[in-house]
Protein backbone atom coordinates (compact mmCIF):
# COMPACT_ATOMS: atom_id res chain seq x y z
CA UNK A 1 0.00 0.00 0.00
CA UNK A 2 1.64 3.10 -1.31
CA UNK A 3 -1.40 5.75 -1.78
CA UNK A 4 -4.69 6.55 0.10
CA UNK A 5 -6.87 9.04 -0.50
CA UNK A 6 -10.37 9.95 1.45
CA UNK A 7 -13.09 11.40 -0.33
CA UNK A 8 -16.14 13.09 1.44
CA UNK A 9 -18.81 15.34 -0.48
CA UNK A 10 -17.14 18.78 -0.33
CA UNK A 11 -13.52 18.13 1.01
CA UNK A 12 -13.70 20.74 3.42
CA UNK A 13 -14.83 18.69 6.24
CA UNK A 14 -14.37 15.18 6.87
CA UNK A 15 -12.00 14.25 4.40
CA UNK A 16 -9.66 16.88 5.28
CA UNK A 17 -9.59 15.45 9.24
CA UNK A 18 -9.43 11.91 7.52
CA UNK A 19 -6.15 13.33 6.45
CA UNK A 20 -4.27 14.96 8.71
CA UNK A 21 -5.09 12.52 11.08
CA UNK A 22 -3.33 10.12 8.51
CA UNK A 23 -0.32 11.99 7.67
CA UNK A 24 0.07 12.73 11.27
CA UNK A 25 -0.33 8.30 11.98
CA UNK A 26 2.33 8.22 8.91
CA UNK A 27 4.75 11.36 10.35
CA UNK A 28 4.92 8.87 13.61
CA UNK A 29 5.30 5.37 12.29
CA UNK A 30 7.89 6.90 9.70
CA UNK A 31 5.60 5.22 6.74
CA UNK A 32 6.24 6.31 3.68
CA UNK A 33 2.83 6.73 1.76
CA UNK A 34 1.38 9.27 -0.40
CA UNK A 35 -1.95 10.37 1.44
CA UNK A 36 -4.59 13.34 0.02
CA UNK A 37 -8.40 13.17 -0.12
CA UNK A 38 -10.69 15.14 -2.51
CA UNK A 39 -14.77 15.83 -2.36
CA UNK A 40 -17.13 14.23 -5.15
CA UNK A 41 -18.46 17.67 -5.70
CA UNK A 42 -17.24 20.83 -6.86
CA UNK A 43 -18.30 23.54 -4.61
CA UNK A 44 -15.33 24.09 -2.64
CA UNK A 45 -12.63 23.36 -5.26
CA UNK A 46 -9.47 25.72 -3.71
CA UNK A 47 -10.62 26.68 -0.65
CA UNK A 48 -9.05 25.83 2.88
CA UNK A 49 -10.86 22.92 5.15
CA UNK A 50 -13.99 24.59 7.43
CA UNK A 51 -13.31 26.70 10.22
CA UNK A 52 -14.70 24.08 12.86
CA UNK A 53 -12.68 21.01 10.65
CA UNK A 54 -9.30 23.24 11.29
CA UNK A 55 -10.16 23.74 15.05
CA UNK A 56 -10.98 20.32 15.87
CA UNK A 57 -7.93 19.35 14.79
CA UNK A 58 -5.65 21.96 15.67
CA UNK A 59 -7.09 20.94 19.18
CA UNK A 60 -5.86 17.59 18.43
CA UNK A 61 -2.41 18.58 17.49
CA UNK A 62 -3.47 17.76 13.80
CA UNK A 63 -2.73 21.18 10.99
CA UNK A 64 -5.23 20.96 8.28
CA UNK A 65 -4.43 24.93 7.34
CA UNK A 66 -2.72 24.09 4.30
CA UNK A 67 -4.76 21.65 2.65
CA UNK A 68 -6.88 23.04 -0.31
CA UNK A 69 -10.20 21.41 -1.77
CA UNK A 70 -10.07 19.25 -4.86
CA UNK A 71 -12.27 16.74 -6.65
CA UNK A 72 -11.58 13.80 -7.26
CA UNK A 73 -11.09 12.61 -11.25
CA UNK A 74 -11.01 9.53 -13.30
CA UNK A 75 -6.96 10.11 -12.89
CA UNK A 76 -7.01 9.84 -8.91
CA UNK A 77 -8.80 6.33 -10.02
CA UNK A 78 -5.70 5.07 -11.06
CA UNK A 79 -3.43 6.98 -9.16
CA UNK A 80 -4.06 5.69 -5.62
CA UNK A 81 -3.88 2.09 -4.37
CA UNK A 82 -6.86 2.84 -2.00
CA UNK A 83 -9.45 5.33 -2.26
CA UNK A 84 -11.61 5.48 1.39
CA UNK A 85 -15.26 7.23 1.18
CA UNK A 86 -16.31 8.25 4.05
CA UNK A 87 -20.09 7.74 3.64
CA UNK A 88 -22.05 5.50 1.45
CA UNK A 89 -23.19 8.42 -1.37
CA UNK A 90 -19.53 8.47 -1.74
CA UNK A 91 -19.15 4.75 -2.16
CA UNK A 92 -21.68 4.57 -4.79
CA UNK A 93 -20.13 8.07 -6.42
CA UNK A 94 -16.74 6.15 -6.48
CA UNK A 95 -18.25 3.36 -7.95
CA UNK A 96 -20.19 4.76 -11.09
CA UNK A 97 -17.09 5.87 -11.26
CA UNK A 98 -15.48 3.15 -12.41
CA UNK A 99 -13.32 2.42 -9.11
CA UNK A 100 -12.71 -0.86 -7.30
CA UNK A 101 -10.27 -0.22 -5.01
CA UNK A 102 -12.40 1.33 -2.62
CA UNK A 103 -13.16 0.71 1.13
CA UNK A 104 -15.55 2.38 3.77
CA UNK A 105 -13.96 4.35 6.61
CA UNK A 106 -16.73 3.33 9.16
CA UNK A 107 -16.17 -0.40 8.38
CA UNK A 108 -12.92 -0.20 9.91
CA UNK A 109 -14.12 0.25 13.78
CA UNK A 110 -17.73 1.33 13.28
CA UNK A 111 -20.10 -1.14 12.17
CA UNK A 112 -19.81 0.24 8.53
CA UNK A 113 -21.65 3.39 9.43
CA UNK A 114 -21.35 6.22 7.67
CA UNK A 115 -19.09 9.48 9.19
CA UNK A 116 -21.85 12.31 9.26
CA UNK A 117 -21.86 15.01 7.00
CA UNK A 118 -20.96 17.99 9.47
CA UNK A 119 -21.16 21.09 7.38
CA UNK A 120 -25.15 20.60 8.22
CA UNK A 121 -24.56 20.74 11.86
CA UNK A 122 -25.22 23.69 14.44
CA UNK A 123 -21.66 23.97 16.04
CA UNK A 124 -19.01 22.79 17.12
CA UNK A 125 -19.74 19.76 19.06
CA UNK A 126 -20.62 17.43 16.44
CA UNK A 127 -17.09 17.95 15.18
CA UNK A 128 -15.18 16.58 18.03
CA UNK A 129 -17.85 13.41 17.46
CA UNK A 130 -17.01 13.79 14.05
CA UNK A 131 -13.06 13.48 15.12
CA UNK A 132 -13.21 10.67 17.16
CA UNK A 133 -14.70 7.90 14.72
CA UNK A 134 -12.57 9.19 11.73
CA UNK A 135 -9.15 9.23 14.07
CA UNK A 136 -10.54 5.76 15.54
CA UNK A 137 -11.10 4.08 12.31
CA UNK A 138 -7.25 5.68 10.64
CA UNK A 139 -5.85 4.32 13.04
CA UNK A 140 -7.95 0.98 13.01
CA UNK A 141 -7.57 1.18 8.84
CA UNK A 142 -3.38 2.07 9.23
CA UNK A 143 -3.20 -1.01 11.73
CA UNK A 144 -5.48 -3.67 9.05
P1 LIG B 1 -17.80 17.38 3.58
O1 LIG B 1 -19.00 18.39 3.96
O2 LIG B 1 -18.34 16.46 2.51
O3 LIG B 1 -17.53 16.66 4.86
O4 LIG B 1 -16.68 18.26 3.10
C1 LIG B 1 -19.67 19.16 3.00
C2 LIG B 1 -19.24 20.44 2.70
C3 LIG B 1 -19.93 21.20 1.78
C4 LIG B 1 -21.06 20.68 1.18
C5 LIG B 1 -21.49 19.42 1.47
C6 LIG B 1 -20.78 18.65 2.37
N1 LIG B 1 -21.82 21.49 0.25
O5 LIG B 1 -22.87 21.03 -0.21
O6 LIG B 1 -21.40 22.61 -0.06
Amino acid sequence: MKSIMFVCLGNICRSPIAEGCAKKLAQENSLDIKIASSGTGSWHIGEQPCVNSIKVCKFHNVDITNLRASQITKRDLLEYDLLVALDDNNLNHLKNLGATNIVKLGDYGYNSEDVPDPYFFNGFEGFEKVFTMIDECVHNLFEY
